[in-house]
């Protein structure tokens, strides 16, 4: 999931701060943002950079409708430094919900693992997101021609065309590698086109729809509970504390509403209650924040500095800790203060203009009408949130935005999980990793499907971090879980040297 840009080579335009453009948008998403940014420009980078270009497709819009002439150009990221011909791996990179830059393919996975198989390292980004929107691609009329089908398709198209740009042997086998969605896609391009990619690393991918995702929470309130990451039944407590002391002040009379929204530092009135709503869902973002990218560089808060925060003034007032732990993360993210205003996030959502943001925020949440759901609520009994949120509130939004009915929101996720197999694939060749403190797992496969679908879920780890560069701090669990996926392709490559040969043996 590394984003972002080499400044070398792309110039100022990528590195302008994304989150000046608006001010709207979620906080979770956000601060995913910022963890990937900081990532892509700090730490160690693999290689030479002079070894990576970036350069463009031309794919069709359509792939499924061969009398549709348009196209679109999609870019991608290549670095031949590594690389063994004429049977070195192919390491593809697939992009996710986001703009990828080159260091797509210089560090983590993976450029990382690149340099020991003498692999070529490729990334592609994901149509639509990024420097890949088509012209007018934010418009409904387009949107249609956004989904993880096509994004497939555009895989099985690149890997064609880019094995004939450079020269690639039939006996050098494709690995895909992603992470969240991504690692999704990583997943469903071995299962739909096993002819083309030999076999993929999967991580954090939530392989299954689901339109009620309650069990986020769930986890994120387990996960503050987790000794092993710094957190504490106590701290748990706190943060549900805080949690409903916000929703007793914001019934409270105006003034109190008033006050509460210079303490939380919200950007606008607190008067009306979908403004409520969305300050809730921000604070919950915070929270849920700090769990996902627990300990990731680039994070403002992990699990241990939340607790830190909210026990530590506790005596002043449930909110106390919350409003430090604001503070910090409105700092990080260069915000002046905490978007509040259901129109702004509206205007947001229906904001056409092509912004080349890597948040994506219009598309990825199309995608979310149109495919998989995922709408965080708090049914769980363990939830430590408001319950007002929703999820016919957050349905309600696919039709202000799009004109998709609660309906068929639910029939496109059914849909998505007859499409892929949700949680069994029956994909071979795939190595599922996942983290036990990230909120997203429960919607992957955590236990080996069979001996050619292995899977791991890592103690302490959250969301993606197995695809971080290595760091001496990184728990236990992810650092032998980094030497299994070594392992497991060493295994795959033996069998595609058996299996494709190489040019010379036929
Ligand atoms: C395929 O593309 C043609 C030409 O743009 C168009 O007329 C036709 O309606 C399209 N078919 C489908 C099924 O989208
Ligand atoms: C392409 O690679 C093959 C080996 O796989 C080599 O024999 C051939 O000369 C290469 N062609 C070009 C144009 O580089
Ligand atoms: C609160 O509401 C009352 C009555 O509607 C109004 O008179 C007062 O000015 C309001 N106070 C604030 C702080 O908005």
């Amino acid at each position: 999931m590394a984003r972002a840009a080499l400044p070398l080579l792309l110039g100022p335009l990528l590195l302008a701060p994304l989150w000046e453009v608006s001010t709207a948008g979620s906080l979770l998403s956000r601060l995913g943002d910022h963890v990937r940014e900081v990532q892509a420009r700090s730490g160690q980078r693999l290689g030479d950079p002079s070894s990576v270009t970036g350069g463009w497709l031309w794919q069709p819009l359509d792939p499924f409708n061969s009398s549709d002439p348009r196209s679109f150009r999609q870019r991608y990221w290549v670095n031949v430094g590594h690389w063994r011909p004429p049977d070195g791996p192919v390491f593809l990179h697939i992009g996710g919900e986001g703009s990828l830059g080159p260091s797509s393919v210089l560090k983590g996975h993976p450029g990382a693992l690149a340099p020991h198989w003498g692999a070529l390292v490729l990334s592609l980004e994901h149509r639509f997101y990024g420097w890949s929107i088509p012209p007018r691609g934010l418009e409904e009329a387009q949107l249609r021609f956004l989904s993880s089908r096509h994004a497939l398709a555009d895989v099985a198209s690149a890997c064609l065309r880019l094995s004939g740009i450079y020269n690639i042997s039939a006996s050098s086998p494709w690995i895909a590698f992603g992470g969240s969605y991504a690692g999704s896609l990583a997943a469903w391009a071995r299962l739909k086109y096993p002819h083309l990619i030999w076999a993929a690393v999967a991580s954090s991918a939530p392989v299954q729809a689901q339109l009620d995702f309650s069990s986020y929470n769930r986890v994120v309130s387990r996960s503050l509970a987790d000794p092993a990451v710094g957190g504490s039944p106590k701290c748990q407590r706190a943060v549900a504390q805080a949690f409903s002391e916000l929703d007793d002040r914001l019934s409270e009379g105006n003034e109190t509403r008033a006050a509460l929204q210079s303490e939380v530092r919200a950007c606008g009135s607190l008067e009306a209650p979908e403004d409520q709503a969305e300050l809730l869902e921000q604070l919950e973002g915070l929270v849920g924040g700090a769990v996902q990218y627990d300990q990731q560089v680039g994070a403002p808060l992990d699990v241990r500095g939340l607790c830190h925060l909210i026990l530590a003034k506790q005596s002043r007032g449930p909110l106390s800790g919350l409003r430090d732990a604001i503070q910090l993360v409105l700092q990080t993210l260069g915000l002046p203060c905490l978007p509040s205003s259901k129109a702004a996030a509206l205007a947001e959502l229906r904001d056409t203009s092509p912004q080349a943001t890597s948040l994506g925020y219009r598309q990825w949440f199309y995608q979310t009408c149109t495919e998989f759901g995922y709408y965080v609520t708090c049914k769980d009994p363990g939830c430590p949130f408001s319950r007002r949120k929703t999820l016919s509130a957050q349905l309600q939004l696919c039709a202000q935005v799009f004109g998709l009915s609660p309906t068929s929101v639910a029939q496109a996720v059914n849909w998505t999980n007859t499409y892929y197999g949700g949680r069994s694939p029956g994909a071979t060749r795939v190595l599922f990793v996942n983290g036990n403190i990230d909120p997203w797992h429960v919607l992957s496969v955590l236990q080996a499907l069979g001996p050619s679908e292995p899977a791991m879920l890592l103690r302490g780890t959250s969301h993606c971090s197995d695809m971080a560069p290595p760091r001496p701090s990184d728990p236990p669990g992810l650092h032998l879980g980094r030497q299994r996926i070594v392992q497991q392709l060493e295994v795959w490559l033996q069998e595609a040297k058996v299996d494709l040969g190489s040019p010379g043996d036929q």
